[in-house]
């Protein structure tokens, strides 16, 4: 367990995500702007013997650096049947299922309606709790799942899978940025 605070409970929203970036050592599950930068980087690295620093040898903050195993994450937390917010959490990684390299969340939060998460793209809709597509053209798929646990009024990582790197996207991540909703919220 990295045991990594994420966020404050009290922050988190039922009705959109936050957004945090961890990273793997697992290639196998690849998604997103990882798996697409992959093959350049690999090349690039293999060169340099030194994937920390840039081109001109100015080392970079290990939030800013370039990594291929770094993928962008969503936190919500979940409602009860009521409508309240329930002192539980949901986390998965920020990529739909339909097309795995397109973002939940584009950086403003994904919108979560009567408990299922929305993707603007072509309207799949994911269950908040369990991740399953319960609308659309990947129904039936599942979100991947990072584990995380609620305590003291904080979210925490707790995968061992997954390593902490920081709040927000992914820098330079901008390929989803044109991509045009077709769905009205
Ligand atoms: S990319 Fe998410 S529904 Fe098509």
């Amino acid at each position: 367990m990295d045991g990594t605070r994420i966020a404050d409970l009290a922050d988190l929203s039922t009705d959109d995500t936050f957004l945090f970036r961890v990273r793997s050592e697992d290639t196998a599950v690849a998604s997103g702007d990882a798996a697409l930068r992959s093959d350049e980087n690999t090349a690039a690295n293999a060169e340099d013997g030194d994937s920390t620093d840039s081109d001109d040898g100015i080392a970079m903050p290990d939030d800013m650096k370039q990594d291929d195993d770094v993928r962008e994450a969503i936190l919500l937390r979940l409602a009860t049947e009521d409508g309240d917010p329930a002192d539980d959490v949901a986390c998965w990684l920020n990529y739909c299922q339909h097309m795995t390299h397109i973002k939940l969340d584009k950086g403003s939060g994904a919108p979560v309606r009567d408990g299922e998460v929305i993707c603007v793209n072509h309207g799949a809709l994911f269950a908040a709790d369990s991740g399953e597509c319960t609308y659309g053209p990947c129904e039936g798929a599942f979100l991947n799942e990072i584990d995380v646990q609620v305590a003291d009024g904080g979210v925490f990582l707790a995968d061992d899978e997954y390593e902490y790197v920081g709040e927000g996207p992914v820098e330079s991540d901008d390929d989803d940025l044109s991509s045009s909703s077709n769905v009205i919220l």
